[in-house]
C-alpha cells in the first residue's frame, strides 16, 4: 500500500478487485449524473486562502459528534451491500471506524445483520434506518438495534421512490448475486481473491432483511422484495411513530431544502445530514455543498448539522466545515478503500483523509476543527 496516497487509488485498486456489477454499484449515481459530478466538482471550486507564520505546531483535529468524543470530524456513513464488496465488509468497515475513533453507520441495506456486527466490534455504532411498508418489521428492526444498543438511529428520508442507476440495470445487479448468469460467473472468476472472501463470509444476502420477513423469498431477489416496499406514503408524522419507538439519538439524513430543514426541527432530532445520497438519488438537484450555506444559515444554531455528498479528500471535508458542517458523513470513499484491501484499506482511506486535513488546516494557518469557518475560503 505504499504507493497508495490518495482516495482515488484506493478506487482504481477497488475497481481491479471487485466484480464490476459491484464496483459500478458504489461509483455511479442516477440517471445522468449531473449532480454525482456537481457534487464534486462546487467542493473544488471553493478555494482557501493560504497564511503563513502562524504557529501551526500543535494541531488537533479531534471534535465531538453529537457529544461523543471523535478522532476526527468524519462518521463512515450508511452504505447498502457494503458486504458484497469485500467479504464481511461492515464489520471490517466498522472496526476500522472505531479504532481511528469515528462513528459507523450500519445500513438497514447490509450483508452483516446488526447482530453480526454488534457481536464483531467492541464499542456501539449507529444504525441507519429506512422506512418499510411493513411497519411491524420496521419497529422489530429498531427494537433490534435497541437491543444491540446502538448510539444513535440515522432515518434517511430521501429514498422514498428509487433514482435509477441506469448501469445497475445494464449489469443485471442483484442481492444475493446471480451466480447461474454466464456473464457474473466469467466475472466472479476472474476476481478470486473477492470471491474467495465473500463465499467465506457469514452472509451473501441482506441479513437484516432475509430470514426475517417472511415474504421476502416470493420475489426473486430480496432486492426486489425491498426495493416493492419503499414507503411512498412516508411523511413527517411518521417520524413521530419511530421517536415513540426509538428513545435514543436520532438523525434525519438527506435534507437539501431550508424548508425541510425548518420541519426537521419540529421533530426534536439532534441533528440533521445535508445530503443528496451521493448524487445518487434525484438527478438535477444541486451538489449537496451549494445548499450547505443556506441550511447553516437557517438552522445552524438550533441542531448539529453533518454533511456528505462528493467528499474524495481532507481538502473537501475542511470545505465542508468550513461552510458549517460539524461534521461530514464519507461514503464511497470509504467503501474505496473497503473493496481495494479490506478493513486495512478503510483504514487507510481514514488516514489519507486525516493527513489531507492535517497538511490543510496547517496551510491555512488553523490548529483546531473548531477555528474552521468561512475565513479560510477565498470570498
Ligand atoms: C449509499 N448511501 C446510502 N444511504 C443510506 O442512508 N442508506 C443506504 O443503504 C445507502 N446505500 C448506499 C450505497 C452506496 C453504494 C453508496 C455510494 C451510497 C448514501 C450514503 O450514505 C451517503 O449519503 C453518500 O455515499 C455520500 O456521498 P459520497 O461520500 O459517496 O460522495
Amino acid at each position: 500500500m505504499k504507493y497508495i496516497t490518495t482516495i482515488a487509488d484506493l478506487r482504481e485498486v477497488h475497481k481491479r478487485n471487485v466484480p464490476k456489477a459491484f464496483f459500478d454499484y458504489v461509483d455511479r449515481g442516477s440517471y445522468s449524473e449531473d449532480t454525482l459530478r456537481a457534487n464534486q466538482a462546487d467542493l473544488q471550486k471553493l478555494k482557501f486562502r493560504q497564511r503563513i507564520l502562524v504557529d501551526i505546531s500543535k494541531r488537533d483535529l479531534s471534535t465531538t459528534i453529537l457529544g461523543e468524543k471523535a478522532s476526527l470530524p468524519l462518521i463512515c456513513a450508511p452504505v447498502g451491500s457494503t458486504g458484497m464488496q469485500y467479504g464481511d465488509g461492515e464489520i471490517h468497515a466498522c472496526r476500522a471506524a472505531q479504532a481511528a475513533g469515528i462513528p459507523y453507520t450500519l445500513s438497514t441495506m447490509s450483508i452483516n445483520s446488526i447482530e453480526d456486527v454488534a457481536e464483531n466490534v467492541e464499542k456501539p455504532f449507529w444504525f441507519q434506518l429506512y422506512v418499510m411498508k411493513d411497519r411491524g418489521f420496521i419497529k422489530e428492526l429498531i427494537q433490534r438495534a435497541i437491543a444491540a444498543k446502538c448510539s444513535a438511529l440515522v432515518l434517511t428520508v430521501d429514498l422514498q421512490v428509487i433514482g435509477q442507476r441506469h448501469q445497475d440495470i445494464k449489469n443485471g445487479l442483484s442481492v444475493p448475486p446471480k451466480i447461474y448468469s454466464l456473464k457474473n460467473m466469467i466475472d466472479f472468476a476472474s476476481k478470486p481473491s473477492w470471491l474467495i472472501g465473500t463465499l467465506r463470509a457469514k452472509r451473501r444476502n441482506f441479513g437484516n432483511i432475509a430470514g426475517f420477513v417472511k415474504d421476502a423469498n416470493d420475489l426473486e431477489s430480496v432486492s426486489e422484495w425491498t426495493a416493492s416496499q419503499f414507503d411512498t406514503s412516508l411523511n413527517w408524522k411518521d417520524i413521530e411513530w419511530i421517536r415513540s419507538i426509538w428513545p435514543g439519538k436520532l438523525i434525519v439524513k438527506g435534507i437539501h431544502d431550508v424548508e425541510d430543514a425548518r420541519e426537521v426541527l419540529k421533530t426534536g432530532a439532534q441533528a440533521m445530514v445535508v445530503s443528496n445520497h451521493g448524487g445518487r438519488q434525484l438527478d438535477g438537484a444541486p451538489s449537496s455543498i451549494s445548499v450547505l450555506p443556506g441550511i447553516v444559515q437557517a438552522v445552524g444554531s438550533d441542531i448539529e448539522i453533518m454533511f456528505d455528498s462528493g467528499i474524495r479528500s481532507g481538502q473537501d471535508v475542511m470545505r465542508a466545515l468550513a461552510l458549517g458542517a460539524k461534521s461530514c458523513m464519507i461514503g464511497r470513499a470509504y467503501v474505496h478503500g473497503l473493496g481495494a484491501y479490506g478493513e486495512a484499506g478503510v483504514t487507510k482511506a481514514l488516514d489519507i483523509l486525516a493527513k489531507e486535513l492535517s497538511v490543510t488546516m496547517g496551510l491555512c494557518g488553523v490548529n483546531t476543527i473548531a477555528e474552521i469557518d468561512g475565513h479560510v475560503l477565498v470570498k
